[in-house]
């Protein structure tokens, strides 16, 4: 039997304290030895230049995409999702290989715009949430209005299984209400360091508003959680280390182990014999030095064991999996066997793409891996018409990264480019300029949004394309894309063309 997993990420809006949190997960963990090692980075990332800082933010995302650390017999998976305010495609697909996640807040800012969208993408695939409200080391708000803010804007339960006594100045530890112990802040720094006092004489009207808590609020009830319809909540500060042990304690003991994952035939059961993951990001050049990529491939079903042989759905060949890699904190390492919920990355040279399900047995494809619609389409112009073939390259590349999304339409050889929020646009340029040497220009296109077409009626289909041959473009798998002026457009399009299907996603 293999020791239980808990795969997992942090959702939270920037400046919530999510780097510090993971930081001192992995350190409460055993994986780190030096508070300080993530958060170093994060600190240089801000003082470079802006294209220094995509670069940097990427480096984080890289090289701490996954980090597994045990604890107690328990391996943890933490699966990084990028910190920026744009929504990423990146983002969501991390997400999909989750079972479940931990929610950072801000005691004085509550839920946030990109927590609350974050949160919904959790939802849709019922993923179940911790709530971690931090900086209670700080002034925050009356934690009854946090958690009633939770509830409403979530439309979730909560149940408080930690009290802050004090916030700011008047902060005085953090109370367990299971055990009824407290955790003290100590010495100069007021940072915890193993001061836990039993049954504690708590301020009166603190000892009211927990009488008041638990009798408002519904009582823990795991399955509630495990179902998404629950989330526990807990304070403390992730700076000064209240709270990270018992966040780990509370994932060890709630959270759940690998679920079973939406896929056709039929769902794949952790429990099968036959080894089954999903490739839900691929990163490429991670070496300069090497046009390598490796593909993050979550492990669904099976023990996987080294050189064992994989057939990516669709592609038909099988590939031998010789050198995967774990992701132990930092370091890499060379995988012999990894279990159901690990993450595993495979370097390969461009065979696997997002979404590719690989498995021992033929026909299996994992479900729920959508391409969004871009909100953002630009042309691409060349600065030297002679890279043509370098920029179609380095498109291609980056749009089965994921980091853009391309078009190529029908009429013309301005190629288009789709992502969903700004930032991509940036990483593209400097990422084209620095890994491929090809200078290029963004520049408006006239369309605005795009959806994928479809039709059971094969002449509805002919009768559309043959009179919109000018806003109709391939996606880089060759699928047929019709391109808008607006949003408005492509609703009376639709109206007009009732028989065909204009897909704001496509699953692959
Ligand atoms: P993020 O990854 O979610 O963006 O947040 P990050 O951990 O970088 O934290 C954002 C800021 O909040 C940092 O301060 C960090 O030190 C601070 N912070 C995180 N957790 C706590 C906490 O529990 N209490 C208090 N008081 N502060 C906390 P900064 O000044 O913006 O960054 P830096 O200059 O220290 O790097």
């Amino acid at each position: 039997m293999p020791s239980p997993r808990r795969t997992f990420a942090i959702i939270s809006h920037p400046d919530a304290g999510k780097t510090t949190l993971t930081e001192k997960l992995l350190y409460v963990g055993g994986a780190i030895h030096l508070a300080g090692e993530v958060k170093a980075r994060g600190q240089n990332r801000r003082a470079r230049s802006d294209w220094m800082k995509i670069e940097q933010q990427r480096g984080i995302s890289v090289t701490s995409s996954v980090m597994t650390f045990e604890k107690d017999g328990v391996f943890f998976n933490l699966l990084d999702t990028p910190g920026h305010e744009d929504f990423s495609e990146d983002t969501y697909r991390t997400l999909t290989a989750v079972d479940s996640a931990v929610m950072v807040i801000d005691a004085a800012r509550g839920i946030e715009a990109q927590t609350r969208k974050l949160f919904e993408v959790c939802r849709l695939r019922n993923v179940p949430i911790i709530t971690f409200v931090n900086k209670v080391d700080r002034e925050g708000r009356p934690v009854f209005e946090l958690l009633d803010e939770i509830a409403d804007m979530l439309a979730l339960d909560v149940c408080p299984m930690s009290w802050p006594v004090g916030m700011g100045g008047t902060f005085q530890g953090v109370l367990d209400l299971k055990t009824n112990r407290i955790s003290r802040p100590d010495g100069d720094s007021r940072t915890f360091q193993g001061r836990v006092e039993e049954a504690p004489e708590l301020p009166p009207e603190i000892a009211e508003e927990i009488e008041l808590a638990q009798a408002g609020y519904a009582a823990f009830d795991p399955e509630a959680y495990r179902a998404g319809d629950l989330t526990p909540v807990y304070f403390g500060s992730a700076l000064k280390d209240f709270g990270p042990a018992e966040l780990i304690a509370a994932l060890a003991e709630y959270a759940p182990p690998p679920r079973p994952q939406p896929a056709e035939p039929a769902p794949v059961q952790p429990d099968e014999k036959d080894v089954t993951g999903f490739v839900f990001k691929v990163q490429a050049n991670m070496d300069p030095q090497h046009r390598d990529r490796i593909a993050f491939m979550r492990l669904c079903s099976g023990t996987f064991k080294r050189g064992m042989k994989l057939t990516p759905t669709g592609h038909g060949k099988p590939i031998a999996v010789h050198s995967p890699i774990l992701f132990f904190a930092q370091d890499r390492e060379i995988a012999d066997e990894a279990f159901p919920g690990d993450i595993i990355g495979i370097p390969n040279h461009g065979t696997l793409r997002v979404g590719d399900t690989l498995s021992e047995k033929p026909g299996v494809r994992i479900t729920g891996l959508p391409n969004f619609a871009p909100e953002i389409l630009r042309r691409v112009a060349l600065k030297d018409p002679t890279k043509t073939k370098q920029l179609r390259k380095a498109l291609d590349d980056l749009s089965e990264e994921g980091v853009i999304q391309v078009f190529y339409p029908e009429i013309g050889s301005n190629w288009i480019i789709g992502v969903v929020g700004q930032l991509q646009l940036e990483v593209l340029l400097s990422r084209l300029e620095a890994e491929y040497k090809v200078a290029a220009n963004l520049e408006p296109s006239p369309f605005d949004t795009a959806r994928w077409i479809s039709s059971d009626d094969p002449a509805a289909l002919k009768e559309f394309t043959d009179l919109n041959r000018g806003a109709l473009a391939k996606d880089r798998d060759g699928n047929p894309v019709f391109l808008a002026k607006s949003a408005w457009e492509v609703g009376y399009i639709a109206d007009r063309y009732s028989k065909v299907t204009f897909a704001a996603t496509r699953e692959r």
